[in-house]
């Protein structure tokens, strides 16, 4: 039996941890999840709807009626994110989401809240996800856990470009401002902070083609499954419940 693991891929803004984590997946065929994504998608409903989100009961109650879940994309070959049953990947990719998503992600009852439903996503092994506190505190007893960085100007352009081809109007100085304002907001906040692992692996992928960060990865990767330390059970649920 092929055995299966978890791999988390933490890190700053726009260094390319999604892409890297979507490379693994398909290559290991594996569940990718995006946990920025349901960030994202939170952050949408709370501007969509005004929800007073430095009251704690309004935020409360906002929460009970989001749904969030990734759907597969035959277009693209990837997975879009669907709030509430309409699909947001696009929309959530925004600026104008980009610069409010931090500050929601430091309200605990929205980490909370999606910290459930990265688990309620992730119940069978064989999972590659990303964000900033996967190896920390979602997923601990990852097998394999990676930190992705890259320098900021490379981060900016590669953001920039990003944007422009999907034809946001946005100056590389807004990304740029976007880019430090969120790399200080999630390693100050109070509930998870981006940290590294203390076993995790960093890569600087600041030089690295996309094929160079895969191939580092996935030899990584295959070292681990192969490990004889790591053990499979027949139907390896994750030992932590909701
Ligand atoms: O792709 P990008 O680097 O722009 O960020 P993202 O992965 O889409 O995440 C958007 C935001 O969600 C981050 O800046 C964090 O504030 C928050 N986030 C988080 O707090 N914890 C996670 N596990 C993932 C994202």
């Amino acid at each position: 039996m092929n055995k299966r693991i978890i791999i988390a891929i933490d890190g700053y803004s726009a260094c390319g941890k999604s892409t890297l984590a979507q490379q693994l997946a398909k290559y290991l065929h594996y569940i990718y999840i995006d946990s920025g994504a349901i960030y994202r998608a939170v952050t949408l409903y709370f501007l969509q709807n005004a929800v007073s989100y430095h009251t704690i009961g309004a935020v409360s109650d906002a929460l009970q009626h989001i749904s969030v879940e990734f759907r597969a994309n035959e277009n693209t070959g990837n997975a879009d994110t669907w709030l509430n049953g309409k699909n947001v990947e696009k929309r959530i990719r925004e600026i104008d989401i980009a610069e409010k998503v931090s500050e929601i992600a430091a309200i605990p009852e929205v980490r909370v809240f999606v910290e459930k439903c990265q688990r309620n996503m992730s119940r069978h092994k064989g999972i590659v996800m990303d964000g900033r506190d996967i190896g920390t505190v979602v997923f601990p007893q990852a097998e394999l856990k990676l930190f992705m960085t890259a320098d900021m100007d490379t981060r900016v352009q590669r953001r920039y470009t990003e944007m422009k081809l999907k034809k946001e109007n946005v100056s590389l100085e807004e990304v740029r401002r976007n880019i430090e304002e969120r790399d200080y907001l999630d390693t100050h906040r109070t509930m998870s902070p981006l940290r590294q692992a203390a076993d995790a692996i960093v890569i600087d992928n600041t030089h690295l083609t996309k094929e160079e960060q895969l191939d580092y990865a996935l030899d990584l990767a295959k070292k681990v499954i192969a490990s004889p330390l790591i053990r499979q059970m027949p139907d390896d649920t994750h030992s932590k419940k909701d």
